[in-house]
C-alpha cells in the first residue's frame, strides 16, 4: 500500500488531500436519481458528486463495464440491455450492495438508474434499515417522452472515462472553432475535447431501441417514484430545461 502511495505524484496526493478535508464539513447524503432515458441524470450526476462529495453509483455504467470485460454478469445482463429491457433485479441489487461498501461512498452516494423496479426499491430499503440509514431524497427528473429521441439520438460517449457530449447540446469545444465548427467537428471526428480520442454511441441509443427503454420506465420504474412520493422524498424538477438550469433545481432540491 506504502509503494503504491509513493508512485502517486504529489501534486495529484495534495488535490485529494484537500478535497477529503473540504468534504469532511459536508453532511452524509443519499439521493436517487429517477428519471426516463436521456433525462440528465448522467449529465448532473458528476456536478452533485462533486459539491456533496458523494460517490456516483449508476447500475448501466457497471452493467455495461461487465457486458464489455465479458464477466459472467455482463454476459447475462447484454441480451435484456440490448433489447432495452430491464435486467434481472437480483443481478442490479447485488452490484449495489456491493458497491455501497466502497470508501468513497463514506459520506453517502448519487444512485443513478436504481432502484428501477418497486422490488428494487423495497430490497435497498431493506439494505440501508441494516446499516440504520435510508434515502434521503429522491431527484424526479420530470421530462415529456417528446424531447427524448433527440437527446438519445445525438449522445457520444468517450468510452474510457464515461464522459458524455451531444453533437446539438454538448458538443466537444475545441480552440479557436466556434459552436457550429465544434457540431461539424464531432460529426468528422468524433473525437474527445480533453483526451482526443474517439467517441463511441451506446448501442441501445437507437430511437427503436429507446421505445422499448420507455416503455420498461412508464411500466415498471414510475410506480418507484410514487413508492418514494408516500415516503415524501420525492423532489420534482423541470428536466426539459437547459442543463444550467436543471443544475440550479438539484442544488435547491438538495440543500
Ligand atoms: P442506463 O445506463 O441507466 O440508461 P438510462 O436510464 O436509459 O439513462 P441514460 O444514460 O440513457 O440517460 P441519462 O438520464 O443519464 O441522460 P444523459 O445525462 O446522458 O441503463 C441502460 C440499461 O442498463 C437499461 O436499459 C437496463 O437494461 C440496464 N439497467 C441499468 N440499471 C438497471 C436497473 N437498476 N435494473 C435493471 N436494469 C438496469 O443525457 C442524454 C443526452 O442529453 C446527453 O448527450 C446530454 O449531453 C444531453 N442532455 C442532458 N441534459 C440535457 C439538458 N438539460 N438539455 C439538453 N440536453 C441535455
Amino acid at each position: 500500500m506504502a509503494a503504491s502511495l509513493e508512485d502517486v505524484p504529489s501534486m495529484e496526493l495534495m488535490t485529494e488531500l484537500l478535497r477529503r478535508m473540504k468534504c469532511s464539513s459536508k453532511p452524509d447524503k443519499r439521493v436517487i436519481l429517477v428519471g426516463p432515458p436521456g433525462c440528465g441524470k448522467g449529465t448532473q450526476s458528476p456536478l452533485i458528486k462533486d459539491e456533496f462529495c458523494l460517490c456516483h453509483l449508476a447500475t448501466g455504467d457497471m452493467l455495461r463495464a461487465a457486458v464489455a470485460a465479458k464477466t459472467p454478469l455482463g454476459i447475462k445482463a447484454k441480451e435484456a440491455m440490448d433489447k432495452g429491457e430491464l435486467v434481472s433485479d437480483d443481478l442490479v441489487v447485488g452490484i449495489i450492495d456491493e458497491a455501497m461498501k466502497k470508501t468513497s461512498c463514506q459520506k453517502g452516494f448519487i444512485l443513478d438508474g436504481f432502484p428501477r423496479t418497486v422490488v428494487q426499491a423495497q430490497k435497498l430499503d431493506e439494505m440501508l434499515a441494516k446499516q440504520g440509514t435510508k434515502i434521503d431524497k429522491v431527484l424526479n427528473f420530470a421530462i415529456d417522452d417528446a424531447i427524448l429521441e433527440e437527446r438519445i439520438t445525438g449522445r457520444w460517449i468517450h468510452p474510457s472515462s464515461g464522459r458524455s457530449y451531444h453533437t446539438k447540446f454538448a458538443p466537444p469545444k475545441t480552440p479557436g472553432l466556434d459552436d457550429v465548427s465544434h457540431t461539424r467537428l464531432l460529426a468528422l471526428a468524433c473525437i474527445c475535447q480533453v483526451t482526443g480520442e474517439p467517441l463511441i454511441q451506446r448501442k441501445d441509443d437507437t430511437a427503436a431501441v429507446l421505445k422499448s427503454r420507455l416503455e420498461a420506465f412508464h411500466v415498471q420504474t414510475k410506480p418507484v417514484i410514487d413508492y418514494y412520493t408516500k415516503k415524501g422524498i420525492v423532489a420534482n424538477l423541470h428536466a426539459e430545461k437547459p442543463p444550467k438550469e436543471v443544475t440550479v433545481e438539484v442544488q435547491k432540491a438538495l440543500s
